[in-house]
């Protein structure tokens, strides 16, 4: 049987996608999808045609897997595939259910008439993947649904319900019952009446309403420039489907199919391909299988409303599972509400968020002093102070307070989970579950696994980290676990550039414009420099002597600089501001410590701030891979993509290590070694890569 079956319906051929799990077009559903369609043409007794997907949707898309790979010879492009379907003399309609993403969609776009299931998702998110659609997506969806709302359509990417694309003209009719025997009836009626195909290729109305305004691109590209900074691909999808609107349909497709092969080899391509096969692959625990047994979570509790624990109970507050807060008094409790109000209340005043909603979930936050009330939550999360006898005393007392199934874990962001764990009777309960701040906007939670956890644990946390909105990457447990020690190793760095010669501006810059959100002196004055350093006064006592850091931003919480909140710290700040502005004062700090230090300041080049920063950081990456604390090279790209905004479109530090170069970072690394001392040493696993011409993602 083919990758495409056929089924005649009387005078009807109904053509069905079978590709599980997404019916996704590779070269054998290619072929055979064309040979189906020739055979219902050839065929005399078939009126017309309805294309579908077997399974649980139409189509998820090209296959994402043979980007890259060389066509086989005799199989046809998907572009020519949508051809010959447009094309088709006899009437070919679509009928869409659960999702027609991409090439999927596109294919509908090349039928003549689309029906679709109520709630099927429709979309091109091809920008998501780093290229455009390249089978004639900026091309036919203009034509169907004007030139601004296929702007935003393809340059956001997101899939659409059905019903939004009714009304926007992409879909005919949403099918009220049975969406082949609609479309097949649907098709019948066209062949009764004799209507000839309806080609959206030679729709012309609703482009021509953009022609000679190309106002109207510049105009979207001005509004899209601070979101797409840095990407390639959404700018890409502007230009093409201003050649939609500026050039012959024959022309405008030969165009897109230019820019899509130029993109689809690109470096940044690559990553955001690599990065979405992450995504799916760091649920995946080798020794924790599938059908693991989960215990249901229905109701959770909260140790501490603070910033941290506020945030983590709007996560399940917003998902609608009932949430505990526990304070040790009623005033920290109370502050600790009011601060979540406000955060739902500036939603609903930016219009994402009906006061509605935002009541319904502030009902489901429910405050305590009393720790009998979370005796049945199915999980507790504790979020209390980086303190090991105060956490192990709250463990404790859960232990007691809460039912036998209960999962407990810590939001600690340095301490060791087994030491905690050990406090309690339960310790394969027990476990990590690291959330980064804002606990409510920041998606990644580094899942920690102690010595002791059980896999059923490990399996429930996994998929409630999926089920409350966030990216779950389980790791180990070392100082910082996988993004906080590496962050440590970079902003250490970063530290010593200044002392050679380099001002936090030029380092911010070089960061914010490799694509970071931020540089790290930015980011110290919005975490706040108090933070940091109680960070490094916690980690004094253990810190070996080789791991000198720069005193500088100690100097600067001496100065009471403690960042934006006191308008001062690494930058100054104007009231009411957050654009940081560059001070005198701390140029003459640095300088003096350079003196002091008796560095002879020199001018540091962007490309030495850079690689400074990022190397460092990617050899921790490799010595926490060779102590099996993060799974894969993959899961710590995730964590750095979700927990820091490293861009997408470099596929996350171990990716874009491999990008560089093992043997290049090695080299580097060799010379930071020479010149730093111990804590610069290569990590043998880069060394390895580096000898063996391997690259991480090899491994
Ligand atoms: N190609 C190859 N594999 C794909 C794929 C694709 N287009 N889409 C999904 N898969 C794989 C996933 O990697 C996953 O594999 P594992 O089970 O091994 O992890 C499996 O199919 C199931 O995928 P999901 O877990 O994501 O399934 P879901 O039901 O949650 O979501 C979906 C379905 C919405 C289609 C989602 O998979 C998705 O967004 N896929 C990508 C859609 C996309 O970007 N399509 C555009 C492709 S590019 C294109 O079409 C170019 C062009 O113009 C010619």
């Amino acid at each position: 049987m083919g990758a495409v079956t056929t089924e005649k319906r009387g005078n009807i051929a109904v053509l069905s996608i079978d590709n599980p799990p997404v019916n996704a077009l590779g070269a054998a559903v290619r072929s055979s999808l064309a040979e189906e369609i020739q055979a219902a043409l050839d065929d005399a007794a078939t009126g017309a045609l309805v294309i579908t997907g077997a399974g649980r949707m139409f189509s998820g898309g090209a296959d994402i897997q043979e980007f890259g790979k060389e066509r086989p010879a005799g199989v046809p492009s998907l572009p020519e595939v949508i051809t010959a379907i447009e094309g088709a003399s006899k009437p070919v309609i679509a009928a869409i259910h659960g999702v027609a993403a991409g090439g999927g969609l596109e294919i509908s776009l090349g039928c003549h008439w689309r029906l679709a299931a109520p709630g099927a998702r429709l979309g091109l998110p091809e920008v998501t993947l780093g290229i455009i659609p390249g089978a004639g997506g900026t091309q036919r969806l203009p034509r169907l649904i004007g030139v601004e709302a296929a702007l935003e359509a393809i340059v956001a990417g997101n899939l659409m319900p059905s019903e939004k694309a009714h009304a926007l003209g992409i879909v005919d009719e949403i099918s009220g019952n049975d969406l082949v025997a609609d479309a097949v009836a649907f098709a019948e009626k066209l062949v009764a009446a004799g209507t000839p195909p309806r080609r959206t290729g030679e729709l012309e109305d609703r482009i021509a309403e953009a022609r000679g305004k190309p106002e109207i691109f510049e105009k979207f590209r001005q509004g899209m420039a601070r979101r797409a900074r840095g990407f390639e691909a959404p700018f890409a999808c502007v230009d093409s489907i201003e050649a939609a609107v500026n050039l012959p349909f024959a022309e405008g497709l030969a165009n897109e199919r230019e820019i899509f092969a130029r993109l689809v080899a690109s470096d940044q391509s690559k990553a955001q391909r690599h990065v979405f096969f992450a995504e799916r692959e760091v649920a995946k625990i080798p020794d924790v299988p599938k059908d693991t047994p989960t215990q249901p979570i229905e109701s959770a509790a909260i140790i501490g409303a603070g910033t941290m624990g506020g945030g983590i109970a709007m996560n399940f507050a917003n998902v609608g599972i009932p949430v505990t807060v526990i304070e040790v008094d009623a005033d920290a409790l109370e502050k600790g509400l009011e601060v979540t109000r406000k955060n739902y209340a500036s939603t609903v005043a930016k219009g994402r968020l009906s006061q509605d909603d935002m009541d319904k979930r502030m009902g489901l936050i429910a405050g305590s002093t009393d720790y009998g009330d979370v005796a049945d939550a199915d999980i507790v999360i504790e979020a209390a102070f980086e303190d090991m006898p105060l956490k192990k005393e709250i463990f404790q007392r859960l232990d007691q307070t809460c039912k036998a199934e209960t999962i407990i874990t810590s939001n600690t962001s340095s301490l060791d989970i087994d030491e905690i764990a050990a406090a309690t009777g339960r310790p394969e309960k027990v476990m990590g579950t690291h959330f980064f701040s804002p606990a409510n906007v920041m998606r990644l939670a580094e899942n920690v696994r102690g010595a002791e956890t059980s896999k059923d644990t490990i399996a429930t946390v996994m998929d409630l980290s999926k089920a409350i909105g966030k990216v779950g990457v389980l790791v180990g447990i070392c100082d910082g676990f996988v993004g906080n020690r590496m962050l440590y190793a970079y902003t250490r760095q970063a530290g010593f550039l200044l002392e050679e010669g380099a001002l936090p501006e030029q380092v911010d810059k070089v960061i914010y414009d490799f694509g970071l959100p931020m540089g790290p002196y930015a980011m110290a004055d919005l975490a706040g420099i108090d933070v940091g350093w109680r960070v490094r006064q916690a980690q004094e006592p253990t810190r070996p002597k080789h791991l000198r850091y720069s005193d500088i931003a100690d100097r600067i919480y001496e100065m009471d600089r403690y960042g934006q909140k006191t308008q001062a710290g690494w930058y100054r700040y104007e009231k009411g501001s957050r654009a940081p502005i560059p001070d005198p004062e701390i140029e003459k700090l640095i300088v003096s410590v350079s003196e002091e230090l008796g560095i002879e300041r020199r001018a540091i080049g962007d490309q030495e701030i850079l690689e400074r920063c990022m190397y460092p950081m990617i050899n921790e990456g490799a010595k926490i891979l060779e102590e099996g604390l993060a799974l894969r090279a993959l899961d710590i790209d995730i964590i750095w993509i979700y927990g820091f905004g490293f861009p997408r479109y470099r596929g996350g530090p171990m990716f874009y290590a491999d990008l560089v170069g093992a043997d290049k970072i090695y080299d580097a690394m060799s010379r930071l070694y020479d010149e730093h001392g111990e804590w610069l040493k290569p990590a043998p696993l880069l060394e390895k890569l580096a000898k063996e011409g391997k690259g991480f993602g090899d491994l």
